[in-house]
């Protein structure tokens, strides 16, 4: 593939701005074209961020022959069609979490990306982040010995509007599918799939989760502890307990932070040198694999999405909640 990669978005609401940010910091990159429903919404971001070409409907940036790849940032709910549209129309797509409302969705994309042999992969950037990546080394060491628990919780408080995507139940609102995924995914990449799962909820007037709490349960007996709210501030950290030590992703664990590693006595907090929102890290990712012509990430594999997916089903299950009417 050529040395500057074409990036399209698709959908230009809160996401699309800071990524379009941190894109403009990676150096094989460019913004080469946007997306939104309304034309002048998308000269108003182009006119912003520097974009040559401006679209006012999402189907003529997919068949836009400049165009490399797609960055999805629409509603949770739009995931599915969106994603299967781009890679019909031979693009490759980074979507944003959660990849799709449920694992049948996801499965449908991934299958279609697997039969063309075209680049898909889901926007879990924290997967990419220098002090996540930390972490798992020094865990995958083995100095700390085998992980005992998990606790990890991602709370703030957003001011209620029914018609918004947070609590909109059409929209794929809730606090599991936009935030709780991130413990989740913590969770799974430390500890894997684990053999139980129990949760609870609180619900919003609108039928959507305000609140969730989740305990997976590990064949050996290790317990991760999480939670996702839209109700309250909460600390938004990660402590994973081992035999010889405690590791702590500071607040918030899942964008770029320090981590605490308390062992022997000692405490130590390492900070990385991070000059981005941080999503700079997933697209120099996709940049890298679409150069070696990759059809799926090593990092965060496509397996790995349909294995949130599926523990997101089981969560959904456990508290009762149905996006399908
Ligand atoms: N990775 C992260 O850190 C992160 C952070 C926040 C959100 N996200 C994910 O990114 C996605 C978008 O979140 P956001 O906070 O950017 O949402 P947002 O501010 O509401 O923007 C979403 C955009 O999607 C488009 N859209 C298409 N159909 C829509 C509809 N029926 N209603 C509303 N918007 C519609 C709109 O763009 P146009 O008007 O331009 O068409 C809108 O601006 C979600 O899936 C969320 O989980 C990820």
């Amino acid at each position: 593939m050529k040395k500057t990669i074409n990036w399209g978005i698709i959908g230009l609401g809160k996401i699309a701005n800071k990524f379009a940010t941190d894109l403009a910091k990676v150096p094989d990159a460019q913004l080469y074209a946007v997306a939104s429903r309304e034309r002048k919404k998308a000269l108003d971001f182009a006119k912003k961020f520097d974009v040559q070409t401006a679209y006012g409907t999402y189907e003529q940036l997919m068949q836009d022959e400049l165009v490399d790849v797609i960055y999805i940032a629409t509603p949770h709910v739009f995931h599915h069609k969106l994603t299967l549209d781009c890679l019909k129309n031979g693009k490759a797509v980074l979507c944003e979490k959660p990849f799709a409302m449920n694992l049948e969705e996801a499965i449908q994309m991934v299958d279609l990306s697997r039969e063309k042999h075209i680049f898909l992969m889901e926007a879990l950037w924290t997967r990419f982040l220098p002090h996540f990546k930390f972490v798992r080394n020094k865990i995958q060491s083995g100095e700390l010995g085998s992980v005992l628990s998990l606790n990890a919780d991602f709370g703030f408080k957003a001011e209620f509007d029914r018609n918004k995507r947070l609590f909109n139940k059409s929209l794929g609102g809730g606090s599991l599918l936009d935030i709780g995924i991130y413990p989740v995914f913590l969770a799974y990449a430390i500890l894997g799939k684990p053999e139980e799962i129990s949760a609870t909820a609180e619900f919003s007037e609108t039928g959507v989760d305000s609140s969730c709490t989740m305990n997976f349960i590990y064949e050996n007996g290790v317990i991760a502890n999480l939670f996702s709210t839209l109700l309250e501030k909460t600390g938004t950290t990660a402590e994973i307990e081992l035999e010889k030590g405690n590791i702590i992703l500071n607040s918030r664990f899942h964008e770029p932070t320090s981590v605490t590693v308390v062992s022997n006595g000692k405490k130590e907090t390492i900070t990385f040198d991070v000059n981005s929102n941080g999503y700079n890290f997933e697209t120099e990712h996709v940049n890298e694999m679409l150069k070696e012509g990759k059809a799926e990430s090593d990092l965060w594999t496509l397996d790995n999405t349909l294995d949130v997916a599926e523990l997101l089903d089981k969560i959904k299950r456990e508290i009762g909640l149905e996006y399908r009417e």
